[in-house]
């Protein structure tokens, strides 16, 4: 089992939210998000969960994190409920951690759980305004884990003003890994 986290997070600042919500729209991006993900199973918290339309995504299973044991699911045949964060290794698939913050950020900090490669998308354009009093989420605190613990590849992709970089475990040999090739094959392609 390999974690793959995935985000999109606004150039220097890192912000990737207003309250619930992403505060730009790139399709091409999205496109690039569905492409990885498709077939595979994700992780997600409970809020980025409940921003999908009817809190699915076709052809994607889901691990969805929430502290509520009896938060009822959308599709109990590909959702999984899980308050316990330790049951996550109980999982055999390959995971692809979708956000939000909070989930980011715990997965991040925590050594057991801490993602084998990140997908690094930066956004390099403007921000929709904020409405006064909306919450502003950034994930300064995973960039600068990715940044002391992580390696950058050469290859990135430039597509739409998002930047997307390929980053692995220091010192792990995950690079010559097959699950490397296959995330490499999946921007490239
Ligand atoms: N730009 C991107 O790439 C991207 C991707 C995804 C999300 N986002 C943005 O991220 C923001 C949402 O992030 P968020 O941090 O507010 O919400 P979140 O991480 O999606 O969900 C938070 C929820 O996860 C559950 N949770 C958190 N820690 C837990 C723990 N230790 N054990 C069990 N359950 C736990 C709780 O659910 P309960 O309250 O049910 O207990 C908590 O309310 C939105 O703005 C969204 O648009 C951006």
């Amino acid at each position: 089992m390999t974690i793959t986290a995935l985000w999109c997070r606004h150039i220097n600042d890192n912000i990737i939210g207003f309250d619930e919500k992403i505060p730009w729209y790139v399709p091409s991006d999205l496109k690039k998000f569905k492409k990885v993900t498709l077939g595979q199973t994700l992780i997600v918290g409970r809020k980025t969960y409940e921003s999908f339309p009817n809190r699915t995504l076709p052809n994607r299973k889901m691990i969805v994190i929430s502290r509520d044991n009896s938060y009822e699911l959308s599709d109990n045949d590909n959702h999984f409920l899980v308050s316990d964060l330790n049951k996550i290794k109980e999982f055999t698939d390959d995971l692809y951690l979708a956000g939000g913050e909070s989930i980011y950020k715990i997965f991040m900090q925590n050594p057991e759980l801490a993602p084998d490669f990140i997908l690094d998308s930066v956004y390099e354009g403007e921000l929709e305004a904020p409405q006064a009093g909306q919450n502003i989420i950034d994930i300064s605190e995973c960039i600068k884990i990715m940044q002391e613990q992580y390696v950058r590849d050469e290859f990135f992709i430039d597509v739409d003003n998002v930047k997307t970089f390929l980053w692995y475990k220091k010192d792990s040999g995950l690079k010559n890994s097959s699950k490397y090739a296959e995330l490499l094959q999946k921007l490239e392609g």
